[in-house]
């Protein structure tokens, strides 16, 4: 295990707090200065758990504030550009979205009622967890409904996805055949993201033009929702957000129990049973684990990733295929420095550092972590907690870690990574 740079073994929990207090600007946080300067959906939702172990009000202030940009039709755009910034392309102008509070088009992996039900479930202060959770709850099953009926109107049981950043897994090479058929924007653009980070932790050009040309298309169709499903060239069923999205549905249903709100539990219900039912479709037996899929090409992804385990987080995977994907964890493990490596290292496409191309990400392994241990495998659970821990502990508050050398990569004094060392990694 990493241990190179320094000796030391435990969280830094004054730097870790520091950060989240550096990056607070004032009831949002940013993933970190410069690279990021505004509010991320899945950043700020894994940075509220991080704020539950130093100040309750704020942590749930990150949650209000991020649901204060949600849309009409209940979607939680993927970043709200609530001030100007320089040092970030492409902003809202690029995007072009005419609501009250300047944001991108396109949604983020649905975290936030897992971590609601978390902070529910953890707050000591009572009389304000039900207060949030009463203000909240309308928003999060708003947002739940976005997914089911804009992103799977015909009711397959999968909602799909219409660009890489809406993964959060931006640069995987899942996503490399679905891409490589979007045209490349024929406009000059000049990238901030290189002026922060070395260029080979970072996506290629190619890459960009084709992200920008998605971005583009929204704005020139108006948002227009049918249109956009009928016609986005770039059109996803992403295994990380289906397994996020019905592990956040299950966490919800409990939320509207406790609510007593039945009708959202009978609504959800259905539409959690239809995910079970069309999940098997998405395994496959060559890989031993569940597999994206390209709607515009209609074929299966091979490519083995850390979204494509994440069903143990949703809860989506039987025993057998449970047991099949912990066998395959165990190697993964081994044969990296750190792990668990974003692209599986036997890829060819594998590159150690590069943005989500095989670096190590603190919340995914959490994530696997969760669905390992409800499954009953406490000893990968340990490992992965183990293997996130020596990353942090070794170089410190990285945005992602090289899998090959446990090196911090990407921007430094990271929020999220900070955050999900407060919450789960402290002893
Ligand atoms: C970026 O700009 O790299 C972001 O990940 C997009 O959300």
């Amino acid at each position: 295990m990493v241990r190179s740079k320094n000796t030391k073994t435990a969280i830094d929990v004054k730097l870790a707090r520091e950060i989240l207090e550096r990056n607070d600007r004032g009831g949002y946080s940013v993933p970190t200065d410069g690279l990021y300067p505004f509010q991320w959906s899945w950043d700020s939702a894994i940075t509220a758990l991080g704020w539950m172990t130093i100040d309750e009000h704020r942590a749930w202030q990150e949650a209000e504030t991020m649901f204060s940009g949600q849309w009409d039709n209940g979607m939680v755009p993927h970043i709200l550009f609530h001030k100007d910034a320089e040092t970030y392309f492409p902003g809202p102008d690029v995007w072009g979205s005419d609501k009250q509070i300047p944001s991108s088009a396109i949604s983020q992996p649905p975290v936030w009622a897992t971590a609601i039900r978390i902070m529910y479930e953890q707050a000591s202060d009572r009389a304000l967890a039900n207060e949030k959770l009463l203000g909240l709850l309308p928003k999060l099953m708003a947002y739940h409904q976005w997914w089911y009926r804009e992103r799977d109107p015909d009711n397959t049981g999968l909602v799909c996805s219409y660009h890489p950043w809406e993964s959060g897994m931006d640069n995987s090479p899942a996503w490399d055949k679905p891409l490589a058929v979007v045209p490349e924007v024929d406009w000059a653009y000049q990238r901030r993201d290189l002026g922060h980070v070395d260029a080979e932790q970072r996506p290629h050009k190619p890459e960009y033009d084709r992200y920008l040309y998605l971005v583009d298309f929204y704005k020139r169709h108006r948002f227009e929702s049918q249109y956009i499903f009928d016609h986005c060239p770039y059109k996803v069923i992403d295994i990380g957000i289906v397994s996020i999205l019905q592990r956040a549905g299950n966490d919800l249903v409990e939320l509207c129990r406790i609510a007593d709100e039945e009708q959202g539990v009978t609504d959800l219900t259905e539409a959690l049973q239809r995910t079970r039912n069309a999940i098997d479709d998405l395994w496959s037996d060559e890989r031993q684990c569940f597999l994206n899929y390209d709607l515009i090409s209609d074929e299966a992804i091979d490519e083995v990733t850390t979204a494509t385990v994440l069903p143990l987080f949703g809860n989506l995977a039987n025993a057998g295929q449970a047991v099949s994907m912990v066998e395959l964890m165990d190697g993964w493990l081994h044969a990296t420095k750190v792990g668990l490596s974003s692209t599986h290292p036997s890829s060819p496409r594998y590159e150690s550092q590069r943005y989500w191309r095989g670096p190590v990400w603190l919340h995914i392994n959490w994530m696997i972590s969760l669905g390992a241990e409800s499954y009953g495998y406490p000893e990968l659970a340990r490992r992965l907690r183990n293997s996130t821990r020596d990353c942090v502990t070794a170089s410190g508050f990285w945005e992602y870690f090289d899998a090959d050398s446990g090196d911090g990569c990407g921007g430094d004094n990271f929020t999220w990574t900070a955050a999900v060392a407060l919450y789960w990694l402290v002893d």
